[in-house]
């Protein structure tokens, strides 16, 4: 079976792109009998961004809480959270002692944090801590303890699928080849969903619609989606319109037709956004539902995690025994 991982990291609230993203299509390729799939909650990498105990935890209820929600199945999914795996931090650390500085050096995030500090004539370094510095190095050991043939991610992340390739490859050359290459998997059908001001949806910008919202809040938060200032009855461009973008997620292709065919006749924006949330509402209002129920039920979701744990590490404790006897840590007789 080709093994399918990938993760979430907890630092909030899940959101339409979280779910439009990763989640929509992750659930829908666990379905997949020749996948055997490994879905988890990134709370090790939450405390890179936030040191805020109570977001995290909450965080981390809300998006087990929304896996489960949107159909994830427990028996079939191997579904956990990240710091119930000590094997995860412990071959970060083997792969961190193998990981070239210079190729830390070129990870986005931690670029993007260093050209910010020089524009604002700071510290290149500054705020800047050990975890956003080696923060590929702990995504490479989520992958590689697993083995997994296929990771799909945004593209955002596609750097960090590639470091983690890059770290196996010298693993497999210096020691023994224990690790399968690992491949991002990013559909070019789905988006890169925007948020409420045109940028990418994230919980950095501060622009999310948060997935499981009542309807009228919901609707609250669309009407917030920037638009220009065209009238009723102009003619509007969907390409350019993050309320359009939001459309084609969750329409079908005829819907989709059909809004375009709207745009043209200059429907107003109000209608358009009303129109937009009818459709968000009706496609999400089922699992959120389940949501409720779960948030209120919260043993339910623990229970979960502890034995998607076990799973996974059944799955991880071999090769880890293998890894460092690999490297030379074994006992003494
Ligand atoms: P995170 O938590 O930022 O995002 C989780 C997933 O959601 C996708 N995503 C989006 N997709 C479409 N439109 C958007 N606006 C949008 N925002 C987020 C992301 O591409 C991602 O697939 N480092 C990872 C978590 C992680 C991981 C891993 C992933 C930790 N270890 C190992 C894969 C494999 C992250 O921070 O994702």
């Amino acid at each position: 079976k080709q093994r399918v991982l990938t993760g979430i990291t907890t630092t909030g609230t899940p959101h339409l792109g979280n779910y439009v993203g990763a989640i929509r299509p992750a659930i829908e390729a666990s379905k997949d009998d020749s996948n055997l799939s490994f879905y988890f909650l990134a709370d090790y990498h939450a405390l890179i961004k936030c040191g805020d105990p109570e977001m995290v935890h909450q965080s981390t209820k809300e998006i087990a809480a929304t896996w489960l929600a949107c159909g994830l199945d427990p028996e079939k999914v191997v579904f956990y959270r990240q710091s119930d795996v000590p094997e995860i931090p412990e071959l970060c650390w083997l792969l961190t002692c193998l990981t070239a500085k210079g190729l830390m050096n070129r990870a986005h995030a931690y670029k993007a944090a260093v050209d910010e500090n020089t524009e604002a004539g700071e510290d290149p370094d500054f705020g800047v801590n050990m975890g956003l510095y080696s923060y590929p190095i702990l995504m490479a050991a989520d992958i590689l303890l697993f083995n997994a043939n296929k990771v799909p991610v945004g593209r955002d992340q596609i750097q960090h699928i590639e470091m983690a390739r890059d770290i196996a490859g010298r693993f497999n050359h210096h020691y023994s080849n224990k690790f399968v290459l690992p491949e991002a998997v990013v559909d070019d059908n789905v988006a890169v969903l925007q948020g409420l001001d045109g940028r990418k949806m994230s919980k950095s910008y501060g622009n999310t619609i948060p997935l499981f919202l009542p309807t009228k809040k919901l609707q609250k938060h669309i009407n917030k989606i920037k638009t220009n200032l065209l009238e009723p009855g102009e003619a509007k461009d969907p390409d350019t319109s993050t309320v359009f973008q939001v459309w084609q997620a969750f329409a079908t292709p005829e819907q989709v037709e059909e809004m375009r065919a709207k745009f043209q006749d200059g429907i107003g924006w109000g209608d358009a956004k009303k129109e937009l949330c009818a459709l968000v509402d009706a496609e999400i209002a089922p699992a959120r539902e389940k949501y409720e129920e779960l948030m209120g039920n919260p043993a339910v979701i623990e229970q979960a995690l502890l034995e998607g744990a076990e799973k996974a590490r059944s799955y991880a404790t071999d090769l880890m025994k293998e890894l460092r006897d690999a490297v030379g840590i074994r006992k003494i007789i």
